[in-house]
């Protein structure tokens, strides 16, 4: 009812909110014995943390987790391992301020959620959005540093590849890049000129979008389950649940819908190994909503952000009319932080359909 989880055998739920003591999640169903200490999801956790670059907010979350439960370390496991228990995970929130947010507690900022969620409970935690906040995304970063070791022969990779109207260009295309620029861009010269760009979004006090790519490269054939658990389909629902995700596409998505059969069809040919050879991957790893043992590809659009310095008309809680202008410390680009985001929601959901099919299959 409360929809607070994600998964049905590799099971994730998350807690907490923005300005409260802490936030967190539960991971249900992990395997036992996969090795795992603190710092392979605190690298996880440092590559989403905000403040790190002038384009991303200011808020300084020094986002240092805990094991809390489901991990063991004796002279016997060599190292940590994980018990087959719960594994439960905690961040303390650190660096609120309460005050930079007083004027949304009776006021809704137009794009985002606080309307909605006086509309359906009635009442709000109008700090930092409380659960509507992005800071909840933290934790599903931690639980796919965790799903990736489930995965330990699938690599799962993200990009920002476009950036308001600025594209990349695909030639240019290096995965070495991403991690060199604060934008995540596997195009050196548009991460260059995204600089100057995102600059002046930010002085004027605007807002900009996103698209991200997130490919998962070394998934088994056989992940995915017809017809309502189809791989494709969690992946997109897994997606859009990102905090301002309008839109989600596998593989060449809604190209598909302008070109020809021919020029979709991932044509086949007979490999050395015995396993065929696809000659393309239009339909972006997944056929029948099956793995078809070729990347996985998906993309999805995150909106610009909607706490903006530019003034908006709104209403307040009482239905009077007024003008809006959200100070505090956001993003400019919300879809900047959203790639490491989009890698873990890829690596929850494969891990899951993973431990499905083994549990089916064997
Ligand atoms: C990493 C990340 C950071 C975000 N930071 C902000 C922010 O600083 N200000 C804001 O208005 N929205 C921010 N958002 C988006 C809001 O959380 C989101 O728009 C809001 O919850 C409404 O949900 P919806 O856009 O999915 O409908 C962020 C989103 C992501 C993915």
């Amino acid at each position: 009812m409360s929809h607070n989880s994600i998964g049905h055998m590799f099971r994730v739920t998350t807690w907490g909110e923005s300005h409260g003591p802490a936030i967190g999640c539960v991971i249900d169903g992990c395997p036992p014995l996969i090795p795992l200490t603190v710092a392979e999801i605190q690298t996880e956790l440092d590559r989403r943390r905000p403040g790190q670059s002038r384009f991303t907010t200011q808020r300084k979350e020094p986002d240092q987790v805990r094991i809390l439960s489901g991990v063991f370390e004796d002279d016997r496991t060599g190292g940590p391992v994980t018990t087959g228990t719960p594994i439960s995970l905690m961040i303390e929130n650190i660096d609120q301020r309460s005050k930079d947010y007083s004027e949304i507690r009776d006021r809704y900022r137009p794009g985002h959620a606080d309307f909605t969620y006086d509309a359906k409970y009635g009442v709000r935690d109008y700090r930092g959005g409380g659960r509507s906040s992005a800071r909840e995304t933290a934790m599903r970063v931690a639980a796919g540093a965790v799903a990736r070791k489930v995965l330990p022969s699938v690599n799962i990779r993200a990009a920002l590849v476009q950036m308001g109207e600025q594209s990349i260009d695909r030639d240019r295309w290096d995965w070495d890049t991403v991690n060199e620029n604060p934008f995540f861009c596997p195009d050196a010269k548009a991460a260059e000129r995204w600089e100057g760009y995102l600059d002046g979004i930010r002085q004027a006090g605007s807002s900009v979008g996103a698209v991200i790519e997130v490919v998962a490269d070394g998934v088994p054939p056989g992940l995915g389950a017809p017809v309502y658990g189809k791989l494709d389909q969690d992946i997109c629902a897994a997606m859009m649940s990102i905090n301002a995700v309008k839109g989600v596409e596998i593989g060449n998505g809604f190209e598909a819908g302008r070109i020809r059969g021919e020029d979709n069809a991932d044509r086949m040919r007979q490999g050395n190994d015995g396993a065929p050879v696809f000659l393309s991957n239009n339909n972006g790893g997944v056929l029948g909503g099956i793995s078809s043992g070729q990347p996985v590809v998906a993309r999805f659009a995150v909106k610009p952000t909607s706490s903006i310095l530019t003034p908006v008309e709104t209403v307040t809680r009482s239905g009077e009319e007024t003008d809006i202008m959200t100070k505090g410390r956001h993003d400019p680009c919300v879809g900047i932080r959203a790639v490491p985001v989009g890698e873990a929601m890829m690596a929850i959901v494969l891990a899951d359909h993973y431990l499905r099919h083994r549990a089916q299959n064997g």
